[in-house]
């Protein structure tokens, strides 16, 4: 009997502190839930017009810390956030460039917070007149463009894209700011750029889809990209009213984008050695990476350049916008169960051979350009260089657009050799054409 009422006495005991550890889970998980739903407290009323982050910041301290934070300069092997004279670092790219803006002055990019101030800098506008479309990609324009436009933004956008620069320019008070990627009401991510939204219904259009509006036709996942694209992409101003323009009606194909400009006859500037009309290619980040594996496998920019961090029971995406080798652990290991150094290894290890390519590609094409002033020296005339040129425009484009994108071949690295190999084997046949003309045919 004795026994029986120990037992007794032990299961009530058990029972009594298991309800109690059940109770305080329970409390636990709804003091977090009340946490993750309670993102914040809305102190500040954000509208359309606020562009100031730091007003955005009262609302979402998290992300404003991280947002601040893109000020930071730490390099790494191929890239990062510290703006070092490119020319200097490599002097092949005075030659590659001569004659044009990007001779003068062509740094690494740097972190978002400077998107303005680099942009004051550079003597491409220091030296060279330039119109106000510089600024769609480097500040928050949109509210300029409404009120130019008397409410309507792509009439704004035409309105502000053949002024001069410095007109422009004072105008614009932020660097890309909260506004630029998210919706003040709801915080829905939503794309803003004129430019995109034209470049992007270009695309799809040639895919059969007709009216695409990503703002409402996107996945979520593609968003997680499409704000992305807003800016880090190839582009060019059409006509006389320098619209900013994403040429990919034909699709984002290096050859596809260059077909695109060959239909309407355009180049940016005439080479100062060879007398080329080229092509300059521009940050073409959107495009490689759409053409590589993790595009492929519905892996966004944000995933990586943004990935999420844990705050408490929050989910924050690291609003830290950087060089995710900077930052593998949050970047890569989610997805790679390798450690951090196999997977900066591996990083490493496509940049490194994308590099070497890169070297090749570019002495193909000095190589080129003294056999072309060699010819010119021996009497050749325009046409009969025409076809030396031709192929110097083919093989430029090519080694800029994978030099001119800031993965160093990451984001798709075998699109990125493919693209090296025929800029090299264009280059050489270029040099091949030239050299013909100084040689007397064989004798018969
Ligand atoms: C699978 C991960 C991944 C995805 C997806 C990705 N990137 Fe990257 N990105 C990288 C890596 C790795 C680098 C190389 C960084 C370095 O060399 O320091 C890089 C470099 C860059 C750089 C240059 C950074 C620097 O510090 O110099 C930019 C800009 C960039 N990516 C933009 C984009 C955009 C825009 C997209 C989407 C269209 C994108 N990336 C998609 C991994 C990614
Ligand atoms: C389509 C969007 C877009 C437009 C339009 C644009 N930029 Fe940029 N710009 C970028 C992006 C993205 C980067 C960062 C990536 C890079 O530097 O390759 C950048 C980087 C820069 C930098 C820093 C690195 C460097 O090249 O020295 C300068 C300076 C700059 N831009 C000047 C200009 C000027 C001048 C114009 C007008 C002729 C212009 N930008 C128009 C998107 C744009
Ligand atoms: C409104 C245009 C715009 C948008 C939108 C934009 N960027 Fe940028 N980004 C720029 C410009 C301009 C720079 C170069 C700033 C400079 O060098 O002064 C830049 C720089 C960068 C860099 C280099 C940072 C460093 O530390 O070197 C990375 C990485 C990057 N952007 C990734 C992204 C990703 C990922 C997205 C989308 C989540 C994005 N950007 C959206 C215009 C934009
Ligand atoms: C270049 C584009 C870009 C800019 C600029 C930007 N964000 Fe975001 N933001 C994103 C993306 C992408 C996400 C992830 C959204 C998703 O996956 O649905 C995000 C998510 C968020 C979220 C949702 C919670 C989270 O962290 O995932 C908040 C809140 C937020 N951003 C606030 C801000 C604030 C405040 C600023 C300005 C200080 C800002 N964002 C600037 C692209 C941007
Ligand atoms: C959201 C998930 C995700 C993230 C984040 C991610 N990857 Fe990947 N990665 C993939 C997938 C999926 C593949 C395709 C291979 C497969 O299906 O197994 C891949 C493939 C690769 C490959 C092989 C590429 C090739 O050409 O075969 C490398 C290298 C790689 N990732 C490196 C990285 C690095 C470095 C980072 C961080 C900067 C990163 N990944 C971030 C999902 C991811």
């Amino acid at each position: 009997m004795k026994s029986s009422r120990s037992v007794y006495i032990l299961l009530s005991l058990v029972v009594a502190v298991a309800t109690f550890l059940v109770t305080m889970l329970l409390m636990n998980i709804s003091e977090r839930k009340q946490e993750a739903r309670q993102t914040y407290f809305p102190l500040a009323n954000l509208t359309e017009d606020t562009v100031d982050p730091a007003e955005w910041g009262k609302n979402f301290p998290r992300q404003y810390d991280g947002y601040r934070r893109t000020v930071d300069t730490e390099r790494t092997r191929y890239g990062g956030s510290e703006a070092f004279q490119k020319l200097d670092e490599n002097p092949r790219l005075r030659r590659i460039f001569a004659g044009y803006a990007f001779s003068l002055d062509y740094r690494e990019e740097r972190g978002h917070a400077y998107s303005l101030q680099d942009q004051d800098e550079t003597e491409r506008t220091r030296m060279r007149p330039q119109p106000g479309s510089c600024i769609h990609c480097h500040g928050s324009v949109i509210p300029l463009y409404r009120k130019t436009g008397g409410g309507d933004v792509m009439k704004g956008f035409e309105i502000i894209g053949p002024l001069p620069f410095a007109e422009v320019r004072e105008q614009v008070t932020h660097p890309i700011s909260c506004v630029d990627c998210h919706n003040p009401e709801t915080l829905a991510i939503r794309v803003t750029r004129p430019g995109f939204l034209n470049g992007i219904r270009a695309l799809k259009k040639s895919q059969g889809i007709d009216d695409y509006d990503p703002n409402t036709m996107a996945t979520r996942q593609e968003m997680r990209s499409f704000v992305c694209g807003q800016c880090h992409v190839e582009y060019y101003f059409a006509g006389d009213n320098k619209l900013v323009t994403y040429p990919w009606a034909n699709g984002l194909k290096v050859e596809e984008i260059e077909a695109y400009y060959d239909e309407i006859g355009f180049s940016d500037w005439t080479h100062a050695e060879t007398g080329a009309p080229l092509l300059k290619a521009q940050h073409p980040e959107f495009e490689l990476w759409s053409q590589g594996i993790h595009a492929r496998s519905g892996v966004a920019c944000a995933d990586c350049h943004m990935p999420y961090m844990r705050e408490g029971a929050l989910k924050v995406s690291d609003h830290h916008v950087r060089s995710p080798l900077l930052n593998i652990e949050r970047a890569c290991l989610t997805c790679h169960p390798f450690p951090a150094t196999e997977m900066k290894a591996r990083a490493e290890a496509i940049q490194q051979r994308n590099a070497k390519l890169l070297v090749r590609a570019e002495e193909a094409l000095i190589a080129l350009f003294d056999e072309v002033k060699a010819a010119r020296a021996a009497g050749a005339t325009d046409s009969q260089l025409a076809e030396a040129l031709r192929l110097h425009r083919k093989a430029q484009f090519r080694a800029d657009f994978i030099n001119a994108e800031n993965s160093m071949g990451f984001h798709a690295p075998q699109e990125a050799a493919r693209i090296l190999g025929e800029a090299i084997d264009y280059a050489r046949q270029g040099q091949l054409a030239a050299l013909r003309l100084r040689r007397r045919p064989p004798e018969r």
